[in-house]
């Protein structure tokens, strides 16, 4: 499995260069290194015998059917669009590993056919609104998200029309019944695995996720002349709020919520800032805690602005609730774990991934893999290949224990 992890990693490392950026990794929502990636991508799907299409919501779906196979498929896979200046891993890790998958049921001649999904967008960067990719495969994607507008004044639908697709046929991307399950192998983006100096572990749950849009509207005015009191300045009433974010985070056990995007504007230096918009993250395992949570947040927000006296403005983008992983599916990972004599480690995940949507219409499971340092979202994250290899290891025997539950 050492080659194997060494292809893999090779692998993402190779992606992380198709970039919006030159020297940094940035990979938005059908922006054009897309269209390098699918190539990459289709070459080595058409090199392990799979038929490779792009649906209509910019998934790259590559299917392999092993002869006379008639059953149901299993699904392997995770996303290709990344953070701005992301590491080479998040995300593109699963894709690579599934490809491994499809070579190893090969060898292991299973008779069930895969499915290997690169989903086009769970990040949410590009259009304030993650998942779109796998709410498209789950039968779950809304129109409304459509009229949707990027930084530069893009449509969703104008940014899957410009990748020749058709944003009418989306519904054709939905999963039929012919699904045995998901899985989804990830970095764990976090520290837990290093601490307990552990390669792998089976995601019992992910946490829910609450993603809001706000803007404080003062008046901007001219820093050298206006008196502090005659201010109202956004930007104070922001960075007030901000600091109340974090503390109601610190103290609510579980919690964790984060203003990670602020633009103020004139955004000058001798300039009282007038407007600031910015983004709200809030988490947490219990959808009843995060939902309290960002009730509290809210009104402090408009407390805070009626004491400044300047507006609020404030509206709910992502309301996404804790999902469970598969008991069955995640006990065929956790058994495969034993086998191959690791512990079989299970986790809650803090970040969201694809198979939290995913579940929504088929079993599903993750698989985490260590990341050294617990760093994500940042160039600096990395995989160790032996960790890999184990991934590797987990997943033959997950899989030949599959086959001879479903052969
Ligand atoms: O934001 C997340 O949890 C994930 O990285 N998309
Ligand atoms: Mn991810
Ligand atoms: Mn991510």
């Amino acid at each position: 499995m050492k080659d194997r992890a060494q292809s893999v990693i090779a692998t993402c490392r190779r992606i992380a260069e198709m970039s919006e950026e030159p020297g940094r990794t940035t990979r938005r929502f059908l922006t054009p290194p897309v269209r390098d990636v699918h190539e990459f991508l289709r070459t080595r799907m058409e090199s392990l015998g799979m038929s490779a299409r792009m649906d209509a919501a910019g998934n790259l779906r590559g299917l392999w059917v092993p002869t006379g196979a008639l059953g149901k498929r299993l699904i392997v896979g995770s996303h290709i669009d990344s953070v701005p200046n992301a590491g080479a891993f998040d995300g593109v890790l699963g894709v690579a590993l599934a490809l491994e998958w499809v070579e190893l049921a090969q060898e292991l001649k299973l008779p069930f056919p895969i499915e290997v999904i690169a989903f086009s967008e769970e990040e949410g960067v590009r259009f304030g609104v993650p998942f779109i990719g796998s709410r498209a495969v789950a039968g779950r994607f809304d129109a409304a998200l459509l009229a949707l507008k990027d930084a530069d004044g893009i449509t969703l639908a104008d940014a899957i029309r410009a990748f020749e697709l058709d944003p009418s046929k989306i519904g054709e991307a939905a999963l039929d019944d012919h699904v045995l399950g998901f899985v989804e192998m990830h970095i764990e983006q976090g520290p837990v695995l290093e601490a307990e100096s552990l390669s792998v572990a089976a995601v019992t749950a992910i946490a829910g996720q609450s993603r809001l849009k706000f803007s404080f509207q003062g008046h901007a005015n001219h820093v050298g002349t206006t008196p502090m009191n005659l201010r109202r300045d956004a930007l104070a009433a922001a960075a007030e709020w901000i600091v109340a974010v974090e503390a109601k985070a610190e103290s609510t056990a579980g919690l964790v919520a984060t203003v990670g995007k602020i633009d103020a504007e004139p955004n000058a230096a001798n300039v009282i800032a007038g407007s600031v918009s910015l983004s709200l993250d809030v988490r947490h395992a219990d959808d009843g805690a995060r939902r309290a949570a960002v009730d509290l947040l809210v009104a402090r927000a408009q407390a805070i602005a009626d004491k400044r006296g300047v507006t609020l403005d404030w509206a709910q983008q992502v309301d996404q609730p804790a999902v469970p992983m598969d008991e069955h599916l995640t006990a065929d990972l956790t058994n495969a774990m034993l086998a191959a004599r690791m512990p079989d480690k299970r986790m809650t995940s803090g970040a969201g991934h694809d198979a939290m949507v995913i579940a929504a219409s088929v079993p599903a499971a993750m698989l985490f893999v260590r990341s050294p340092g617990g760093i994500s979202h940042h160039p600096s994250e990395t995989v160790r290949e032996e960790d890999v290899a184990a991934a590797l290891h987990v997943a033959r025997i997950f899989l030949d224990r599959l086959a001879a539950r479903f052969g």
